[in-house]
C-alpha cells in the first residue's frame, strides 16, 4: 500500500534525515535540510517483494557477445577523451563546475561541434534567455551551427518537446538546478526537486536513445550541489575546474561508466571561447623562470598523459609561534611528512619555517610521484640554490629518505625530452628489479637511491662555498 513519508534532506550532501535539525550531522553543514515528501510502497519493502511469487533469474558467464558502446565524437578531441572516445547514446553525463567557469561555453561549443558532424542536437537553457545564448554563439562564431535552442525549465514541457524531435542525438540541459517538476511540491534547486527533475530526464534519455548531458553547480566545498544521489543515477561525471584568475582549465573525469576517470582534458579560455590545448606541459612552463631557487619541474601523469608543471616553495623565518604550512594544489598531509623525512634524514632544518608550497599554473596535483620535485624544490629555497632549469624530478619518497619507483617513468621521460628538459632525476633502478626502462638519448638520467643523495644533486654545480648539509 502507498504511504506518504515526511523526510528531510540536506541539500548540501543529499543525507536523508526523520527529523528536522538545524545542522545536518553527516555533512555537518547548518541549515540545509528541507523537507520532502515522498511515497514508499511499503516500509521494508522487502515484505512486499516476498508476498509474490518469485521470478526465477538465469545466471550467465562473463564472457559474451555484447559490442563496446557505440560512440558519438563530439569533434572536441580534449572533451572527447575524458568521456572515453564520445558521448554514448542513451547515457546520462554530469557535469559540474563553480559558476563562470565556462560550462556552458564547454557545451554550446560541444553541442555546435556535434551539430555541424551532422547529428541532432537540443540545447535547453534554464538560466540564461534565447538572447543571451545567441550573443554567446555570436562571440564563439557558432551562429550558423545546426544548433536547436529553447529556453525552459518546466520538464513536462521539456520531455514532450523532445518526445516530438526523433533522431535527437544529444539534450543538453543547462542546468538541473534550475529545472522544475509539477509533481514535487518544493521549489526548483531544492533536493526532492532537483532528483526528481533528473530522473524524469534520465528516463526519457534511456527510453529514446538520446545523450543526456547535464550541468550541475557546485557548493562553495567544490562538491556538486543537490543532492549526492544525482551522481549516483547518472553514467558519467565529469568537473570543469581551473583557477579564474588563470586562462586554462580543466575537464576532469570523476566517474565514468564506459571509460577511465583519471584522463583530464585541458583547455584555454579566450577571447573567443574554449581552445584545446593538445600540449598542457608548455602552458603549465610557459611563464617558468630559471634560476630561481625553490622551484623544481615535475614530471607528472594525469590519466594516461605526462604533464609538467612547476612547483614553487617559498620559506620564510617564523622564529617564535607554530609555523605556516600552505599548500595549493598539493597534499598538505603529504608536505608535513617531506618535512618530516627532510628534517630527520637529512639534518635540513625546517621547523622555524613558514612552508609555502604552490602548483604553478593552478594545476591540482595527486600523485606520490611528486614527492622528489617538492623535496627538490624545499632544498633548493632552504639552501637558496636554483635547481638545474634543465632537468625534471619525480618519484615517492618513503620514511626512511629512500626512494621508489613510480608507474610510467618511461613516458615521463619522453615527455620532458620533447620539452627539451636534458636531465632527470629519479628513483634508482634496483638491480633484478623492474627491469630497464628506455632513457630518451637526449637525456641523462641521474638516479637517486636516498633523499640524501638529492641535496648533493641540488647543489651540485651551482655557487661554490654552498653549505651542502647531507654530505
Ligand atoms: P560560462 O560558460 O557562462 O560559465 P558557466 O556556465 O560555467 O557559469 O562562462 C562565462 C565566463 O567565460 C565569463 O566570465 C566570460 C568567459 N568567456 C570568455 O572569456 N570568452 C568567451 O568567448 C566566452 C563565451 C566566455
Ligand atoms: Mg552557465
Amino acid at each position: 500500500m502507498a504511504r506518504t513519508v515526511k523526510t528531510f534532506a540536506c541539500a548540501a550532501c543529499g543525507s536523508v534525515f526523520p527529523k528536522w535539525a538545524g545542522r545536518c550531522e553527516a555533512c555537518g553543514a547548518w541549515n540545509t535540510l528541507e523537507e520532502q515528501t515522498a511515497t514508499r510502497s511499503l516500509p521494508g519493502g522487502m515484505k512486499d517483494s516476498t508476498r509474490r511469487a518469485a521470478a526465477k533469474l538465469e545466471f550467465v558467464g562473463l564472457e559474451g557477445k555484447t559490442p563496446p558502446p557505440p560512440r558519438v565524437p563530439s569533434t572536441i578531441a580534449e572533451f572527447d577523451r575524458v568521456l572515453g572516445g564520445g558521448l554514448v547514446p542513451a547515457s546520462v553525463v554530469l557535469l559540474g563546475g563553480d559558476p563562470g567557469i565556462g560550462k556552458s561555453t564547454l557545451l554550446l561549443q560541444a553541442s555546435a561541434a556535434l551539430g555541424r558532424a551532422g547529428q541532432r542536437v537540443l540545447y535547453i537553457s534554464g538560466e540564461e534567455s534565447i538572447d543571451q545564448i545567441r550573443l554567446r554563439a555570436a562571440r564563439l562564431g557558432l551562429s550558423k551551427a545546426p544548433v536547436e535552442l529553447a529556453a525552459a525549465t518546466q520538464i513536462g514541457d521539456i520531455i514532450a518537446s523532445i518526445g516530438q524531435c526523433p533522431d535527437t542525438a544529444l539534450v543538453v540541459i543547462d542546468s538541473i538546478q534550475t529545472m522544475w517538476t509539477e509533481g514535487v511540491d518544493s521549489a526548483p534547486g531544492s533536493v526532492t526537486q532537483v532528483r526528481a527533475a533528473a530522473f524524469e530526464l534520465i528516463r526519457a534519455a534511456k527510453t529514446q536513445g538520446f545523450a543526456l548531458l547535464l550541468v550541475g553547480h557546485v557548493t562553495k566545498e567544490g562538491a556538486l550541489a543537490g543532492p549526492r544521489v544525482l551522481e549516483h543515477m547518472v553514467d558519467v561525471v565529469l568537473h570543469f575546474e581551473g583557477d579564474r584568475g588563470h586562462q586554462f582549465r580543466i575537464l576532469r573525469g570523476i566517474k565514468n561508466r564506459f571509460g577511465a576517470t583519471d584522463e583530464i582534458g585541458v583547455f584555454e579560455m579566450t577571447g573567443a571561447g574554449l581552445s584545446e590545448v593538445a600540449n598542457p606541459s608548455a602552458l603549465f612552463l610557459a611563464e617558468r623562470r630559471g634560476n630561481v631557487s625553490g622551484s623544481a619541474v615535475f614530471a607528472g601523469l594525469e590519466g594516461s598523459r605526462p604533464v609538467l608543471v612547476e612547483l614553487q616553495c617559498l620559506l620564510s623565518a617564523n622564529p617564535g609561534g607554530s609555523p605556516r604550512r600552505s599548500v595549493i594544489g598539493w597534499d598538505s598531509g603529504r608536505l608535513s611528512m617531506l618535512l618530516a623525512v627532510l628534517e630527520t634524514r637529512c639534518g635540513l632544518k625546517l621547523a622555524m619555517n613558514d612552508v609555502y608550497l604552490n602548483v604553478a599554473g593552478g594545476l591540482r596535483v595527486n600523485e606520490p610521484a611528486a614527492d622528489l620535485a617538492v623535496a627538490a624544490a624545499l632544498i633548493s629555497a632552504a639552501m637558496d640554490v636554483p635547481t638545474d632549469p634543465e632537468m625534471i624530478f619525480f618519484g615517492e619518497i618513503g620514511l626512511s629518505g629512500e626512494l621508489r619507483q613510480v608507474a610510467q617513468a618511461e613516458l615521463r621521460l619522453k615527455e620532458g625530452a620533447k620539452l627539451g628538459f636534458v636531465h632527470a632525476a629519479a628513483p634508482k633502478r634496483v638491480a633484478g628489479g623492474a627491469g630497464k626502462i628506455s632513457v630518451p638519448k637526449s637525456l641523462s638520467l641521474v638516479e637517486i637511491g636516498h633523499l640524501a643523495d638529492l641535496v648533493g644533486v641540488v647543489t651540485a654545480g651551482k655557487r661554490p662555498g654552498q653549505k651542502k648539509e647531507c654530505e
